[in-house]
């Protein structure tokens, strides 16, 4: 099994970016820990970050055209503004987990649209960075199941 893991913009800044909403951990420490995990797991990761709405469009295209097998993903501020995302992810139609390491529901109203949601199989929030693993066992149930 191979998935895609895509961070939207900013999630490059973590571990310096607002602390008490997303934590001290890297960016570099969260593809470690998440990678680290999908190997004991027997699962092939790649990842991608950018803080460009199209750049994030074709690497959701790209997992199609890799034969990826699912794709997590946390668009960041752009979960709340982007029917692109929303439409590359209905467009390639892999099994597609959203997270947010923030607890999304308890903070601005801005933040209560999510328009990829739709496309999603799963959405996990304000697990930390904890949620991108129970992402991988999303994903890992959806495929095995099908
Ligand atoms: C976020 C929540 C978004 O509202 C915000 O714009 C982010 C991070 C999260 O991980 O909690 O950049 O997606």
């Amino acid at each position: 099994m191979k998935i895609l893991v895509i961070n939207g913009p900013n999630l490059n800044m973590l571990g310096i970016r607002e602390p008490e909403h997303y934590g001290r951990e890297t960016y570099e420490d969260l593809i470690q820990k998440i990678d680290a995990y999908c190997a004991s797991r027997g699962i092939e990761a790649a990842f991608y970050q950018s803080n460009h709405e199209g750049d994030l469009v074709d690497h959701i295209q790209e997992a199609y055209f890799a034969g990826m097998d699912g794709i997590i993903i946390n668009p960041g501020a752009y979960t709340h503004t982007s029917i692109a995302l929303l439409d590359a992810v209905n467009a390639v139609k892999l099994p597609t987990v959203e997270v947010h390491i923030s607890a999304v529901e308890t903070r601005e109203d801005f933040r209560q649209v999510s328009f990829i949601r739709a496309a999603c199989i799963a959405t996990i929030t304000g697990q930390g960075t904890d949620g991108y693993l129970r992402a991988v066992d999303q994903l890992m149930e959806a495929c095995n199941g099908a």
